[in-house]
């Protein structure tokens, strides 16, 4: 069984890239169905394109509220008809007008260990913390996203790193990504593996 995924993206798109490779080299049984990004310019809807995958801009209207976008999401995305929708570098909070329509089915990567440096720049702020002599190591956790609840969902996968003497962000930042590409799509091979009959939505 193919798993049909849809991914959600806001910018560069290197762990959306880290996907559509490995479906293409046939290491993770899936296809990536469509795109979405809130970001037009986002670099990583012209990955889709190159890939050939629907690649969809699909930014909040002015005035719109956030429910009403993510009601407007929901549907744009259940009509491809996802096995699981990705959250990959996807950086709008998202409400249960979206979450609610696909349960258990929505899993979303964070650059942080469980419980760890919540929301945005989270590889900048463990960086800080480990500065200051707070933590000695740091990760990458793959979830499930059942509420509204902030990088907070039952972990699916988890790789710690530990920092190196001296390093830099940029060279830490560089290590955390790694982790993620190879992580995010481990987690979504035993994901697949463990639901053999990957319901579509309807
Ligand atoms: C990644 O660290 C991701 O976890 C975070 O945004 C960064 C860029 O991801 N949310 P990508 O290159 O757009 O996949």
């Amino acid at each position: 069984m193919t798993a049909r995924l849809v991914v959600l993206i806001s910018g560069n798109g290197s762990n959306l890239q880290a996907i559509l490779d490995a479906c293409a080299e046939g290491t993770l049984p899936a296809r990536v169905v469509a795109v979405f990004s809130n970001k037009p310019e986002a670099f990583g809807l012209e990955r889709a394109r190159r890939a050939g995958v629907p690649a969809i801009a699909f930014p909040k209207r002015d005035g719109e509220s956030r429910a009403d976008y993510d009601l407007r999401l929901a549907e744009a995305v259940t009509s491809f008809r996802p096995d699981y929708v990705i959250l990959a570098g996807w950086m709008r909070l998202l409400t249960m007008a979206f979450l609610g329509r696909f349960p258990q089915r929505v899993v979303n990567l964070h650059p942080a260990l469980p419980g760890t440096f919540p929301g945005v720049h989270a590889i900048e702020r463990a960086y800080a913390a480990w500065q200051r002599g707070e933590i000695d190591r740091s990760g990458v956790m793959v979830h499930l996203v059942p509420d509204e609840g902030v990088d907070s969902g039952p972990v699916l996968g988890v790789e710690e790193i530990r920092f190196r003497p001296a390093e830099t962000l940029e060279a830490f930042e560089a290590r955390v990504h790694e982790v993620e590409h190879r992580l995010l799509v481990k987690t979504i091979q035993e994901i697949i593996a463990k639901d053999a009959n990957c319901p579509n939505f309807s």
